[in-house]
């Protein structure tokens, strides 16, 4: 027995100075030290000696236990040292490395002149007020003095999402829902997305955005939609900015005009830009109509309001010099950096 005990002794020692990692040592631990190991094992067979023998057999079998229970202990802790050692050295991070430069996006070309021109309109007082894409037919056309069959609908064909609901073809029903909502005085601005049944090309889109603008009080005039609106176009034209009003039609408005500045290219000399006219033309816009006071149950006798809506895509191309909208789009980021 006595040489059965030193043979494993000896065969653990030289196998715990082989092991070089946790695991194997735990292999070790199990096949020789642990409940079923061989050094236990010997202990069970104590039984077969004589009682004589037996103390000092079980002492020795202890003994040797003990010290190989030390030496495992010793050998992984000083394995996990080195494992750790190593997981320092390879996981090491050079900080002085120079940092991932991160690619910051910016503001898009439509957008930095939107905040531009409702700054202008802040300034001036306005609020600024939105509303839904999808829009009841009722808002978009009928309380907008566009009846069922009016002619005025075959030039905003729209997308149908029932009988009753369209996608918006223009921010007017703002000046509606703005007039249900809210008594007199109203001065408000309203931006968004609108919706028309045009095919794509390089001046016009299904999907563009437009200004809506409103002001409803007492004795409101033509004179102050003109004063209001030509501080405006100063202020993102350019104080020698000339003007010109064209009578027009619009449902919901009368009298109705377009607004057209003198072309920023040739300053009204006329040029390729302006097609010879030097003029262009940036808004449509009018006095309220009395029957869309009336429908949103404010006294035309009383009040009085203009309102004008501008095409964004048309002013940031004129502003930037863009001659394709569907540039805006394309998220081609060689475009979109220049702004
Ligand atoms: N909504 C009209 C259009 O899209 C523009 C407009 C707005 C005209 C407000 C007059 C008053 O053409």
């Amino acid at each position: 027995m006595k040489d059965k005990i030193k043979a494993i002794s000896e065969l653990v020692e030289q196998k715990l100075s082989e092991a070089n990692d946790a695991a194997s040592l735990e292999n070790i631990r199990i096949n020789y030290l642990g409940k079923k190991g061989e050094l236990t094992s010997l202990l069970r067979e104590l039984g077969k000696l004589s009682p004589e023998e037996r103390p000092a057999m079980g002492q020795l079998v202890n003994e040797v236990k003990q010290r190989l229970e030390a030496e495992l202990d010793q050998r992984k802790a000083s394995i996990a040292k080195l494992e750790l050692e190593n997981k320092l050295k390879n996981e090491k991070i050079d900080v002085t490395l120079p940092a991932k430069e991160k690619k910051l996006g910016h503001i898009h070309p439509m957008n930095i002149v939107l905040r531009e021109i409702e700054d202008i309109f802040k300034e001036m007082g306005f609020t600024i007020a939105d509303g839904p894409e999808v829009e009841l037919d009722y808002y978009n056309f009928e309380a907008l003095n566009v009846p069922k069959d009016h002619p005025a609908r075959d030039t905003q064909d729209t997308f149908y999402i029932s009988d009753n609901v369209v996608l918006r073809t223009q921010t007017s029903p703002m000046q509606i829902r703005v007039m249900e909502n809210n008594k007199p005085p109203i001065k408000i601005i309203a931006p968004g997305t609108v919706y028309r049944s045009d095919a794509m090309d390089a001046t016009h889109s299904p999907v563009f955005h437009q200004i809506e603008g409103l002001v409803v009080d007492k004795g409101v005039t033509f004179a102050d939609l003109k004063g209001t609106l030509e501080t405006f176009a100063r202020k993102l034209y350019g104080t020698d900015t000339g003007f010109r009003y064209r009578p027009h039609h619009f449902p919901f408005t009368e009298p109705s005009a377009e607004m057209d500045i003198t072309c920023f290219n040739c300053h009204g000399e006329g040029c390729r830009l302006c097609k010879g006219e030097g003029y262009i033309e940036i808004l449509g816009a009018g006095m309220v109509h009395p029957k869309v006071l009336e429908t949103c149950g404010i006294d035309p006798n009383e009040y009085s309001g203009f309102a004008f809506g501008l095409g964004l895509e048309r002013v940031v191309m004129r502003r930037y010099n863009i001659d394709d909208l569907r540039l805006f789009t394309e998220n081609d980021v060689r475009f979109l950096k220049q702004f």
